[in-house]
This record gives C-alpha cells, sequence and structure tokens, in this order.
C-alpha cells in the first residue's frame, strides 16, 4: 500500500507540490507560499490554464522554481459541498495525477484532520495496482509513487484519522486481489488459505473441507463442487470485538473461484470474466480484515462458500435432486444457476450456527442484474425494511450505491418444481428476482439483505477511487453500515 505520512506543514523545495484548492478561494497558507517562492508563477499558470478549483479537476504546473519539479493544483469545488468523499475523489485525482512522482508532498495545511485524513485515504485507494505477473513492464513505464507526505496543521491528529481509513483500504486491497488472481491459481483451497492469514488479524478462522460438509449434508453446494478436480471449502472467519455473547452480524459470500456453468456451458466469449465470480467471498474477506484491522466495538462472522463449478464426468446433471443443507429439496434444472445452490446451504448454516442479528450476503449472482442496473447501483434484495434502508444510506454515503428490489409470492411461485421442493431456475423474467427468491427461502425469516453485485465487482474503465479492473466494492460499504448502526458499547441489537 502506498505509505502516507503526515508531517508538519513545510514548504517542501524538491519534488511535487499537491495544492488542494476550494473553488473560488485565493491561495493561502502553504499554496501562497509555494508561490511566493517562485515569484508568482504558480498564479500565473494557474490563471492561464483557467483552473478555478472545480471538484476533481487538476492542473500541473512543471518546473515553477523554487527547487520544485512539479506542482499540482486539484479542485476541492465549493468548500460547502466538501464532504468526506469528495475529499477521497480529489485524493484519488491526486494519486491519478502524480503517479509517476517518487517524491509527492501534498498541502493539506487548509484541511482539518479529518479531511486531510480523507484525502490521503483516497489517494491510496487510487494508487492499487494488481501487476506481480507483468515480469517485462520497463521501470520507467510503471507508477513510482510510494510515498505519499501530506503536510498537516496538526499531523499527529490527522495520522490518528486516517489509522482507521488506511486499514479499511487494506481490506478493500485485499478483496481486489482475490478478485484479480487468476483461477488456476485462486482455486478453493489456496482461497480458504488467503482467509487463514486473518488470524494474524485476530480473526479465529475455521476451514471445513468436503468431508467435514458432506458429513454437514451440504448437498447443494457439493452438487456444484462435484464436477471439479478442485475440492469445495467454506470458511468461517469471526471477529469478536463486541461485548462477550452478544449476537453477531453475520457476511455471507458466493466464492465460485470459476464458474465454467457445468454441464449446462457458458460461451467461450467473455468467459475469462467467470475468476471474479468469488467477488462476493472476496468482499467478505477483505471485509473482516477491515473491521478486525481498525478494532470494530462488534462481534462479526464471515462465511465464504468456495466452490468451482466444471464440467466433467463426474459434474451434476440438469434434472439432478439435491438434498440442501436445510432439508429441502432442489431440482437442478440449469448448472449455471450454481451460485444460489452455494449459499443455499451457506445461508442455512449460518443462521443456524450463529443466530445472527443479521444477515448480509454478496453474490455475483445473476446477468440479469447488469440488464437491470447496470453498472451503477448493487441490486439490493431484503425482507427487512430497517436493514434496507441503513443500507442504502451507507452506499450513498461511501458512493457504493445499492438500489432496492422487489420480492414477492408470485415470483417465488417462478421456481416450484413438479418433482422437489423447488428449482433452481425461474425463467427469463426477473431472473435477479428469482434468484433471490431461491435465497429467501434459506433465510429462515432471519433479517436479510442479498447483494446482487454481478455489475460491481469489476470496472473496465478508471474511476476517482477505483483503477479499473478489481473494484473491491462492498467492503467500504458494509464497513460503514456497520460503524454506523452496530457498534456501540452494548454491541449488536
Ligand atoms: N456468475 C454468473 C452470473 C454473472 C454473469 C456474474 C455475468 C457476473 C457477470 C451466474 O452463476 C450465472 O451464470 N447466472 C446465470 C443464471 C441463469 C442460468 C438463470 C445467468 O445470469 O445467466
Ligand atoms: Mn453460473
Ligand atoms: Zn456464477
Amino acid at each position: 500500500m502506498l505509505d502516507v505520512a503526515f508531517v508538519s506543514a513545510d514548504l517542501p523545495r524538491a519534488g511535487t507540490l499537491v495544492l488542494p484548492l476550494a473553488e473560488g478561494a485565493a491561495l493561502s497558507g502553504l499554496a501562497a507560499a509555494a508561490d511566493e517562492a517562485t515569484g508568482g508563477a504558480i498564479a500565473r499558470a494557474l490563471a492561464a490554464a483557467e483552473f478555478k478549483g472545480a471538484k476533481g479537476k487538476t492542473c500541473v504546473v512543471l518546473a515553477p522554481g523554487a527547487g520544485l519539479a512539479r506542482v499540482v493544483a486539484v479542485g476541492l469545488g465549493k468548500v460547502a459541498e466538501a464532504t468526506p468523499r469528495h475529499l477521497e475523489e480529489a485524493g484519488g485525482a491526486v494519486a491519478a495525477a502524480v503517479a509517476r512522482d517518487t517524491e509527492v508532498a501534498v498541502a493539506a495545511d487548509g484541511l482539518d484532520a479529518a479531511q486531510a485524513a480523507r484525502l490521503a485515504a483516497g489517494a491510496a485507494l487510487r494508487s492499487y495496482r494488481f501487476d506481480k505477473y507483468r515480469t517485462k513492464e520497463k521501470p520507467e513505464d510503471k507508477p513510482r509513487l510510494t510515498r505519499l507526505a501530506v503536510l498537516a496543521r496538526d499531523p499527529a491528529a490527522a495520522a490518528a484519522q486516517f489509522a482507521p481509513l488506511g486499514k479499511i483500504a487494506d481490506g478493500v486491497f485485499l478483496t481486489r486481489d482475490l478478485v484479480s488472481e487468476p483461477a488456476n491459481v485462486l482455486n478453493p483451497a489456496e482461497f480458504a488459505e488467503r482467509c487463514r492469514a486473518l488470524s494474524a488479524l485476530g480473526v479465529d478462522v475455521e476451514v471445513m473441507g468436503p468431508d467435514a460438509l458432506r458429513e454437514l449434508g451440504f448437498g447443494a453446494l457439493l452438487g456444484v463442487a462435484q464436477g471439479s478436480a478442485n475440492e469445495p471449502r467454506m470458511v468461517v472467519m469471526r471477529w469478536n470485538g463486541g461485548p462477550d455473547g452478544a449476537r453477531p452480524v453475520a457476511f455471507i459470500g458466493k466464492g465460485v473461484t470459476f464458474d465454467t456453468g457445468g454441464i449446462s456451458i457458458k460461451g467461450a466469449a467473455g468467459m475469462e470474466d467467470m475468476k471474479w465470480d468469488m467477488a462476493g467471498a472476496g468482499t467478505v474477506t477483505g471485509l473482516m480484515a477491515a473491521l478486525a484491522g481498525r478494532g470494530a466495538k462488534v462481534n462479526a462472522v464471515g462465511l465464504v462458500g468456495l466452490v468451482e463449478n466444471m464440467p466433467s464426468g463426474t459434474a451434476q446433471r440438469p434434472g439432478d435432486v439435491v438434498t440442501s443443507y436445510s432439508g429441502q429439496t432442489i431440482e437442478v434444472i440449469n448448472t449455471d444457476a450454481e451460485g444460489r445452490l452455494v449459499l443455499a446451504d451457506v445461508l442455512w448454516y449460518c443462521q443456524k450456527t450463529f443466530d445472527p442479528v443479521f444477515m448480509v450476503d454478496l453474490a455475483t449472482l445473476t446477468g440479469a442484474i447488469i440488464i437491470a442496473l447496470g453498472h451503477e447501483y448493487s441490486g439490493m434484495f431484503s425482507n427487512n425494511d430497517e436493514l434496507s434502508a441503513r443500507l442504502a444510506a451507507a452506499g450513498v454515503a461511501v458512493e457504493e450505491k445499492v438500489w432496492r428490489m422487489p420480492l414477492g409470492k408470485a415470483y417465488d411461485e417462478q421456481i416450484k418444481s413438479p418433482i422437489a421442493d423447488m428449482k433452481n431456475v425461474g425463467g427469463r423474467p426477473g431472473g435477479s428476482i428469482t434468484a433471490a427468491q431461491f435465497l429467501q427461502r434459506f433465510v429462515n425469516d432471519k433479517p436479510w439483505a442479498h447483494l446482487d453485485i454481478a455489475g460491481m465487482a469489476w470496472s473496465s474503465k478508471d474511476a476517482a477511487c477505483t483503477p479499473k479492473g478489481a473494484t473491491g466494492f462492498g467492503v467500504r460499504l458494509l464497513d460503514r453500515l456497520v460503524a454506523e448502526h452496530y457498534e456501540n458499547a452494548a454491541g449488536g441489537q
């Protein structure tokens, strides 16, 4: 991760100086000092570029004098609109603008400690890169920003504000790493090993293999797994930061490390994207790292169901009937609707074992949710208005938005089966909704929300705080949900 240091607000005499500027405001503090030291070169350049401080805009001034290699002005927009998220986005714009620089200082003397921390967090989030398999990239083509010095009015206060944000960014990066990793490397066993590493943060990690899952009776999950030479796992991660005995909040993730579709095989075009069909599980894992890393005062459990969906001589067939852990039977009409089969057993296990305050599951569950909502909102399905409202508000605050979709009896009827308790697909109409109806049959009336993140886990273009590729969507959203509503002296309620 980008090394962020908060230091006292002295004018640097070398390297790159970043000036965050509010819209329409005159240069002041360090910005004014830098302008004076360069004989007014900065103000002249900004005027010539008609830079006025509009949100997210940047203006680069080369070799302005006073020893500085570059000055990068970044617009904060109107001060009144400078929400924490806007400051993060400005930080993201800074990171993008100075990615090729080595020595960078940000003049944050005009910001308070919380604002300076947000700016730094945005820069850190944007500077993520998954380049472990790029062996031939020339050094001059690599980003060079490794350390960001934030020149702050009160460096200790800003550093204290940044500490939890840095831990959350660590969690986001873990999710992005997992989601980016190819499926020949990240199979269920390897994913479970990466979860085990969370024990260093104080997370209690339990890994169950095929024998334990058979013993429990996870017939739905095992049916998906049976076509693959890579054996399944379920991982239970527990963070006990709340009062002893307080009921936990629970997060459940779909972890299909590769989804070929199975016997109902997918087309070849774009199938490589199905390496990130474990993004729900990746988010749960990154979230647990974030909660533990920042020492969240909550009891939380994270459960991930890890399988590979392959066609083979041992794969399950369309028409097979499996018995889920709940005892309910399922006719598997389409082996490509595998995520709901995995989640069915993990959800049932979660509610039964932990009696959680709520369950939120995350899954790249349906292509249909991308048709409905594009890449702007995650679909949200829930049996609980309070939980839905809290998630929606958290989404707006952190810019990881969710849109509530309907559930209802008529949709549920689409998954009736003539031979079993239900079938695993309900036809094309409302495909994301019938998938959610299927899941609801395994939540046993616990407060629950299902986030279909198929459109959000991966991005084909850069965003303010998210380079293209794995986004880490959901970590900041759920961390925020917990921080706002479930972390208090009394613990969960
Ligand atoms: N993993 C896919 C859904 C998906 C599609 C995620 C595109 C990300 C991008 C899921 O397992 C799947 O195959 N769903 C089917 C369900 C259908 C068979 C009812 C789909 O969406 O086509
Ligand atoms: Mn599938
Ligand atoms: Zn899938």
